[in-house]
């Protein structure tokens, strides 16, 4: 074991302190109703943690530290408001490259610096533990780094969402990951930089390599994958430098990203052993369930026909997804279901766990437009409820509601639990056109049942129409 410099007890109990305050913030997250309080927790404790460490440290050039910091912060500040909720996954993922990015250059840092880093004899020799951290975090950063590259550029468009196999992939993978193993286990024996520039590459290469086979619908399960290693790759570093709050709050990114993750893999009844190993999705994406969808026969409907048969239904389940997201309509929407609620017709919403783009995105917007909380409903709550109600009014959301998730097991979302829409008298249908499909790329049967009417149309747009119509004044 190396020594660790004595720490001061106010450093310590600071960083304590934002620990705790951390431990808060994620339980504020955890329901939208107190999700302004945990980020202000959140915010409170990474106050506390930077201020401790600068005044604790002697800083060899303050003014580089502090442009740093205020560059950084102008970048976030501008980011935050410009950036659009849909937006919100890739710029989770290119977060997490920046973290992988700052374990490898803190890990580079120490090995070359290792005597100034005080974890090393004064021969340059790095002690045997700081060796094992050093090796595992400059590998976890390293495939966090390029993992959520690669994942930045499929959500972001810049690549295609589609899995890219190689031959042998899973022999290859297996091969990288027992090569770089091997080499921390032989960095604790030798430190020369063959070793440790070896083990730096192949984790940029593995990180790649396990992403791109990783198709669309997994993604999300991806990105919460990738923000647990970036939680692992700090704590790591954390004990590198001897930084208990780097340690404490690495370790509750790296746990809470693996809770996410589990809930999601459940969520989207995918093993996660197999989202990692990747090539889930990957069977024939683009054609399942495709079909000559431009022949079958498909009833169009006004926003009046929606309005009159909504207020005639005695329940209405509202379903909103992505295009909910994307047109912004959840006001028009609580409006709606307001309008409906007076005249004594029973609203619930249905959220799908991976409805829109990233976890709680509809409980999220749904809350800013200030709807009940009572009347939101998690998909296991709610999708017996279908088979009773008179009216399921679709908006803006797809694969969550394709019944070719139960049966057809060419379809990139088979096994996926989906909401039983299809089971409602009727069905209301708001997308833009027949031609768009949802983020799995596939076509959906409902669109063509009897029961469902499509209501084509931007969806703020017919939201607002259908309150007009209910208001009596048509449009
Ligand atoms: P999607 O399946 O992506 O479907 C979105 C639908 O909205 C499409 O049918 C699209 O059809 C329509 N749409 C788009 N813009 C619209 C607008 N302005 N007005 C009206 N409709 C519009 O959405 P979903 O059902 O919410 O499913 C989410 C999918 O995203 C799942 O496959 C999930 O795995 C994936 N995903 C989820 C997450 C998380 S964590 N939630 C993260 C990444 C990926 P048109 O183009 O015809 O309008």
């Amino acid at each position: 074991m190396h020594e660790v410099a004595a720490v001061n007890p106010w450093e310590a109990l600071a960083y304590l302190v934002s620990g705790v305050l951390f431990i808060l913030a994620l339980r504020g997250l955890s329901s939208p109703a107190s999700s302004r309080r945990g980020n202000r927790y959140g915010m409170a404790g990474m106050a506390i943690a930077v201020v401790t460490t600068l005044v604790t440290h002697e800083l060899a050039n303050p003014i580089e530290v502090l442009g740093a910091i205020a560059i950084g912060a102008v970048i976030g500040v501008v980011m935050a408001r410009k950036i659009a909720m849909t937006a919100m996954p890739q710029l989770v993922a290119a977060f997490h490259s920046l973290v992988g990015l700052a374990a490898v250059a803190v890990a580079a840092a120490a090995y070359l610096n290792p005597i100034a880093f005080g974890i090393a004899d004064a021969s340059g020799q790095i002690f045997t533990v700081s060796r094992v951290e050093m090796g595992l975090g400059i590998a976890i950063g390293a495939i966090t780094f390029s993992g959520s590259v690669i994942a930045f550029l499929k959500l972001n468009g810049n690549m295609s969402g589609a899995p890219i196999m190689l031959p042998l992939r899973h022999l290859i993978n297996l091969g990288t990951l027992a090569g770089i193993l091997g080499l921390v286990a032989y960095f604790t024996m030798d430190q020369s930089p063959w070793v440790f520039w070896t083990v730096t590459g192949l984790s940029f290469v593995i990180g790649f390599l396990l992403i791109i086979p990783i198709g669309g619908a997994d993604m999300p399960v991806v990105v919460s994958m990738l923000n647990s290693y970036s939680g692992w790759a700090a704590a790591a570093m954390g004990f590198t430098l001897g930084n208990t709050a780097m340690i404490i709050t690495g370790a509750l990114v790296g746990a809470s990203g693996a809770i996410l993750s589990y809930i999601m893999c459940k969520a989207m009844n995918r093993s996660f052993i197999s989202v990692i190993a990747g090539g889930f999705g990957a069977d024939d994406a683009g054609a399942a369930g495709g079909g000559s969808k431009e022949q079958r026969p498909w009833k169009p409907g006004s926003a009046d026909d929606a309005a009159f048969l909504m207020s005639q239904a005695e329940n209405v389940i509202i379903v909103p997804g992505y295009g909910m997201a994307v047109a912004q309509a959840q006001h028009a929407l609580r409006e709606m279901a307001d309008l409906l609620k007076k005249e004594g017709v029973n609203v619930k919403y249905a959220i799908h766990p991976v409805a829109g783009r990233m976890p709680g995105h509809m409980n999220v917007l749904l809350a800013e437009a200030n709807v009940p909380y009572d009347e939101v409903f998690e998909l296991e709550d709610i999708n017996n409820e279908f088979a009773q109600c008179d009216v399921a009014f679709v908006i803006g959301a797809n694969d969550v509601t394709n019944p070719s998730a139960k049966t057809d097991k060419s379809s990139p979302i088979y096994g996926m639990p989906v909401l039983d829409v299809e089971k409602a008298k009727t069905v209301l249908f708001v997308k833009r056109s027949m031609g768009g499909v949802g983020y799995a790329g596939v076509d959906n049967d409902v669109f063509y049942m009897d029961q469902t009417m499509m209501l084509l149309g931007d969806a703020k747009k017919m939201a607002d129409d259908i309150v007009k119509a209910l208001n009596g004044g048509g449009h």
